[in-house]
């Protein structure tokens, strides 16, 4: 219902939309990952399919089907998405992606070596000690490359709560404007209030000062919203 008589901007484009939560293997068993279901990236990936784009959708550990018409790849690593993404933005002989949405929850760390046989209790009550290293930033590699100079739109997608150090939009601002991308889609999960669920809130912030409040409603309907952001942010015409 909410996709027919959806407008044909994204007509002649490529978009590709990143979604899922990766997960970084600690043995041949065990991971560190996040809880994220792909939802959103799904719903992005469907509403851009009915406003015409073609649709690349890059999927970090989504166990969900693809909507039609749309063209996955499955990761499982941030790196793998990394390499997946660049790959999808930049590579097109047609010429680098009109816009990059990413909602995918990248695991920000990685433990600095891979146990190559599951890891065992010792028996004496120690613990093992897991060391990390930081994994590279898609987002900010996506604003530095655009598509190979190309004027790709970059989205990112931030989950933010309220502290001691600032308001949800305070530190959602300050994310856009360390990253650099053109918009940064906020969920408010204060409370839990996200993950899982099928109503979001969130706001688009647009790199030059502006944002835009998103109703409490469904991933479609949120999906519609971004994607009218990107169609407003890069001056796109509708067909
Ligand atoms: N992102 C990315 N590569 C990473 C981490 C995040 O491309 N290694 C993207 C996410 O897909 C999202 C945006 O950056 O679109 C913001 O992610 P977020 O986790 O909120 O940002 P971080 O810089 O990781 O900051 P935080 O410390 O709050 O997790
Ligand atoms: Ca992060």
């Amino acid at each position: 219902h909410v996709l027919s008589g959806a407008p044909r901007d994204l007509e002649g484009r490529h978009v590709v939309v990143s979604a899922g939560g990766t997960r970084e293997p600690l043995d041949p068993v065990r991971y560190l990952g996040n809880r994220s279901s792909g939802r959103q990236g799904l719903a992005l990936a469907e509403v851009a399919v009915a406003r015409g784009a073609r649709v690349t959708l890059v999927a970090a550990n989504v166990e969900r089907p693809t909507p039609a018409g749309v063209r996955r790849i499955d990761v499982g690593t941030t790196e793998e998405l990394r390499a997946a993404v660049l790959d999808a933005v930049g590579s097109d002989p047609a010429g680098a992606a009109d816009a990059v949405v990413m909602a995918a929850a990248p695991a920000d760390f990685r433990p600095t070596s891979t146990e190559g046989s599951k890891i065992k209790k010792t028996g004496d009550g120690t613990t093992p000690t897991i060391e990390l290293v930081e994994n590279p930033d898609i987002l900010v590699e996506l604003v530095r490359t655009r598509g190979g100079g190309g004027g790709t739109v970059v989205v990112g997608f931030a989950a933010e709560t309220g502290d001691a150090n600032g308001s949800v939009l305070d530190h959602a601002r300050r994310k856009l404007q360390r990253k650099g991308c053109d918009l940064l889609v906020v969920n408010d999960v204060s409370g839990d209030r996200v993950f899982g669920r099928d109503e979001t809130e969130a706001v688009v912030l647009d790199a030059d000062g502006g944002s835009v409040p998103v109703p409490p409603g469904s991933k479609t309907a949120l999906a519609h919203a971004v994607w009218e952001a990107v169609v407003r942010r890069a001056g796109w015409a509708p067909t």
